[in-house]
């Protein structure tokens, strides 16, 4: 699982209807092994992965860079190929996109990208999509999202706020709800951190409207999903901050029925004091993290 470009409708049902019934509590692959190997700092892709894998019977082992052989000069094919001895998967994060296409291209075991330098995250871009679809599932609206057939679909707009051109998990899943009909997508950069001009035909293509807003055009009555990200200060050489910040007076404009998502970690654009709120889902985000990747991870022993 490298990008959502090759991740079908077809797959995302089978996925969201298997973790959401009991068959993913009974899963026992104890004779599999995971391989975590995180260029990258983490803390939820990382220690999800591996819960997952344990919730499932199998076992973890994880590279840790700075004390591996890659001090003493080792190639990044070699450490691929000493991987793949000792695994069965290899969860990798790496900031130079390219990276993990190549750990593919050596690697003789599945390979998933747990995120890619400002490219992609689709494993986030899956939780995210099934946070969306359990929200939809739990207000009984039918949408193409919920696998409803024929749509007497009302129309869900949702709106990314952040560093557009830097968030891999905005540009994942945004390439996951682009499958889906009756969803308008609009995003609304921080400063100098406008969308790619591939990412807006995309949005344009979508929407048939263009999809970036601006702050003074925001409307924050009219969505009904509202994800923020952090300015990816690893990612970019500007002194840069959130404007616009996500605190109890902005919540007093969101629709009673909205959510508020995160892929979180956050810095300073999400008050804490709006945590209490029920619309925001950011730590249940967290838990369906590890739900949705029991079901990757089980879904690929098992077809394996
Ligand atoms: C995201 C990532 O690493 O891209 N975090 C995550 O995986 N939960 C988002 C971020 O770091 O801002």
């Amino acid at each position: 699982m490298i990008s959502v470009k090759k991740i079908s409708k077809q797959y995302i049902k089978k996925l969201f209807t298997f973790i959401s019934g009991d068959k993913i509590h009974n899963q026992n692959f104890q004779n599999k092994v995971l391989v975590n190997a995180f260029f990258e700092p983490s803390t939820r892709t990382s220690l999800s992965f591996e819960v997952a894998m344990y919730k499932i019977g199998g076992k973890v082992i994880s590279f840790n860079k700075d004390i591996s052989s890659i001090k003493k000069g080792e190639s990044f094919y070699d450490t691929i190929k000493t991987l793949c001895v000792y695994g069965d998967a290899l969860v990798i994060r790496h900031p130079d996109i390219k990276k993990i296409e190549e750990a593919q291209q050596i690697a003789t075991i599945p390979v998933i990208n747990a995120g890619n330098g400002n490219s992609e995250h689709p494993t986030q871009a899956l939780l995210d999509l099934y946070t969306i679809y359990n929200h939809l599932q739990n207000q009984s609206i039918n949408h193409s999202l919920t696998f409803h057939d024929k749509d007497t679909n009302q129309n869900i707009n949702i709106l990314f706020i952040g560093d557009i051109v830097n968030s891999r998990t905005i540009h994942s899943l945004i390439g996951l709800l682009c499958k889906f009909e009756n969803i308008i997508i609009n995003v609304l950069p921080y400063k100098d951190c406008n969308p790619s001009s591939e990412l807006l035909q995309t949005l344009l293509s979508h929407n048939s409207l263009s999809g970036e807003i601006s702050k003074e055009t925001l409307n924050i009555e009219k969505y009904d999903i509202i994800y923020s990200s952090r300015f990816q200060k690893e990612r970019s050489s500007q002194e840069n901050k959130p404007d616009i910040i996500i605190d109890k007076e902005f919540m007093t404009k969101v629709k009673k029925t909205a959510i508020i998502m995160h892929a979180l970690p956050r810095n300073e654009e999400i008050d804490p004091k709006v945590d209490e709120d029920e619309r925001c889902v950011y730590f249940k985000q967290m838990e369906h993290g590890v739900l949705v990747r029991m079901g990757i991870l089980a879904e690929l022993f098992a077809t394996e």
